[in-house]
């Protein structure tokens, strides 16, 4: 790992909110004072009733619980809203680019997105829609899909977005799990030119959710699709006719906010849930400091909105600061590997924040792509959902940044609502691949495997010790799950799943998962879920998952498949199952290889042998282990003969 260390530039020093010395004081008081450093964060937001309590909160089992701002009432959407109207009404509160170049941009103001988010507030109410029920979206990078979560947000609905790249039946399972009636939907998405068929999805997906009631379809290219009669309303054809007013509920801080589904260890994505008060708190204050956010300044997350990061840094976190947000349909790399630099010149961008996977790509395509644009108004950078390889920061850097800007490596993850350890770019000297050093109220150790604290330059696993606002409340649906997925491993302590470094001066560098859980360009899928759909495949027999190295993705998809008996093993028989898996989960789950195994390495018990699997896919065969413990060890000289070779 790289050892270069970039210093804060002196102008950043000098202006930025948090200075070196800053961090540490107000570090030290987040974590000795929780309550008096909350306390004052939390007025960062307009409480409809001011809490009295900061927080309840413990990871042991015998008195288990995380409540914060308990007896505080808020509603986040006016939060985002109706409290910017009398100063800020007219400036822009999202910025929307198509996929379409040719297409012009939209400019939202905070009076419009208001008016919009009540129109829409007041159709959801007139489908029956109130106070705790769930509300699926299912919506290509457009305003409406913010309009949609806010006006949810406003009447105290709870929204779960479904990224529009999931399959029919992944969208399915999603509804199912969190009962909701009310799906909302495009007729098709737009992505690199290519059309989506969201609705024709939803469509399909519905066949196995017999109580979704309403289907609220936005024309976003106006394709011909089937529309049901009183099932399904037309946006425009259903907002028409609401107010432009919509009271907003008074939710009390522990009131549920928004379900996301994501992937861990076991085959069923979890329902992870996230409520209001802290939530709204802690991706607004980290937003504010990891970003140096200032109002008036235009604010770029080229996150989708189907994953936490779009949640929380595309919509609440700078609607929340008053920020001008840039909201982008397309894709990096269409028409050409220069679109978001463009974009970045077109709108001013002063502050962008992306994914490792997106920069590694362009940085392959030459630096000519970059340097053909200006981007002289960008200050910050960001980077976010995967380790980022030191040569890809330092193109970043170097390229994009013109050596000028900051890079902000901030770990996190969808449990954790906001960013957890992260540069602060006032504060922070940086040292590319490492995320450095924990978010205020971040209490981050490393333990070993059987729980033993570990001091000083050390490596471990990751945990946290105290709880944070923007802490995930629970599993959807099962209760049980919150606490033995994330407080059994180390009692008293929350394991995050990822292994972590932190060297003499005290930075974080995350190495990476260390569960059977897999990173592909950013995106978290589970082993077992992959797994599941290959066996539901009738060919197959067994399937075993792991992750491989991936110049571009970080890490791929490596599949070993074992076929039933009859079925002969061909070229054919491979594509089939790359076809079936994507249709089963969806793009992002494509196989990168498949390799076909008359046998897996099992131990005398039945229990796959994963790290073995794992150094074949990494083609690191020379230390395999001891594998003398195996049922049959003869099988793992088969698959290191039959490993593909690959470019
Ligand atoms: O392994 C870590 C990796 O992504 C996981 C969380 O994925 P997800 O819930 O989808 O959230 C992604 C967006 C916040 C983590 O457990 N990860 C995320 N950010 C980083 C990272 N690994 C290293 N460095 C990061 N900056």
């Amino acid at each position: 790992m790289s050892e270069a260390i970039h210093p804060v530039p002196e102008a950043w020093a000098k202006n930025a909110l948090i200075n070196a010395d800053r961090y540490a004081e107000l570090y030290r008081q987040s974590v000795e004072d929780p309550d008096g450093f909350w306390r004052q964060e939390a007025q960062r937001l307009d409480w409809l009733t001011p809490f009295t309590r900061v927080q309840r909160t413990s990871f042991d089992e015998a008195d288990f619980g995380i409540r914060w701002f308990e007896d505080g009432a808020l509603n986040i959407a006016a939060n985002c809203l109706d409290r910017h109207l009398a100063v800020r009404g007219d400036a822009i509160a999202i910025l929307w680019e198509s996929d379409d170049p040719s297409e012009p941009e939209r400019r939202i103001s905070y009076r419009q997105l208001h008016a919009e988010v009540c129109r829409f507030a007041n159709l959801l109410k007139a489908r029956g829609v109130g106070r705790g029920d769930r509300v699926t979206l299912y919506l290509p990078m457009v305003p409406e899909a913010a309009v949609a979560m806010l006006a949810c947000a406003r009447i105290g609905a709870i929204h779960s977005i479904v990224f529009a790249g999931f399959s029919p039946d992944a969208l399915a399972g999603r509804i199912l799990d969190c009962g909701s009636r009310l799906v909302v939907t495009a007729d098709e998405g737009l992505r690199g030119g290519r059309r989506v068929p969201l609705k024709a999805n939803v469509d399909e997906a519905l066949t196995h959710c017999r109580d979704v009631d309403s289907v609220i379809v936005l024309r976003r290219t106006g394709a011909d699709v089937a529309m049901q009669a009183g099932r399904d309303v037309d946006w425009h054809e259903g907002v028409a006719s609401q107010p432009a007013e919509c009271p907003p509920e008074a939710m009390n801080a522990e009131d549920p906010l928004f379900i996301l589904y994501t992937s861990g260890s076991t085959g069923k994505p979890k329902g992870v849930l996230h409520t209001t008060g802290g939530y709204a708190v802690w991706a607004s204050m980290t937003h504010q400091y990891v970003f140096d956010y200032r109002p008036g300044q235009i604010f770029w997350c080229a996150a989708d909105i189907g994953w936490v990061t779009g949640h929380s840094y595309v919509v609440y976190g700078p609607l929340i600061n008053g920020a001008t947000t840039v909201m982008f349909e397309g894709v990096p790399n269409w028409p050409d590997p220069s679109r978001f630099w463009q974009v970045v010149d077109k709108f001013g961008v002063e502050i962008f924040y992306g994914a490792p996977t997106a920069l590694r790509a362009l940085m392959r395509e030459g630096d000519h792509w970059v340097q053909k644009t200006r981007r002289s108004s960008l200050r910050l950078l960001g980077s976010v959902g995967e380790p980022i390889n030191p040569e890809a920061w330092e193109w970043y850097h170097r390229v994009v940044g013109e050596g000028r800007c900051p890079i902000v490596d901030t770990w996190w993850q969808t449990e954790t609502g906001a960013a957890m350890i992260t540069p602060l770019p006032g504060a922070t000297d940086l040292k590319p691949g490492s995320a450095s050093k924990p978010m205020f109220g971040v209490a981050p150790q490393l333990v070993d495997s059987e729980g033993k604290v570990l001091e000083g330059a050390t490596e471990g696993c990751l945990v946290l010790t105290q709880s944070w606002p923007g802490q995930m409340r629970g599993v959807w649906g099962d209760p049980e799950r919150f606490f033995q997925t994330y407080f059994t491993t180390f009692p008293g302590k929350y394991f995050t799943g990822d292994g972590c470094r932190r060297d003499a001066d005290g930075y974080y560098w995350i190495t990476g998962r260390i569960d059977d859980v897999i990173n592909v360009s950013g995106h978290r899928m589970g082993t077992a879920e992959i797994e599941s759909a290959l066996v539901a495949h009738e060919a197959v027999a067994e399937a075993a998952v792991v992750g491989m190295p991936h110049a571009i993705k970080g890490q791929g998809i490596y599949a070993y498949v074992t076929t039933n008996a009859e079925v002969e093993p061909d070229e054919a028989l491979r594509r089939a199952l790359v076809q079936w898996v994507r249709h089963e989960i969806g793009p992002i789950a494509t196989p990168d290889v498949i390799q076909f195994a008359p046998g897996l390495p099992k131990t005398r018990s039945g229990k796959i042998m994963r790290r073995i699997l794992r150094k074949i896919a990494e083609n690191e065969t020379s230390n395999l282990g001891d594998i003398s413990t195996l049922a049959d060890p003869s099988v793992v000289a088969t698959l290191i003969a039959d490993r593909p070779q690959l470019a």
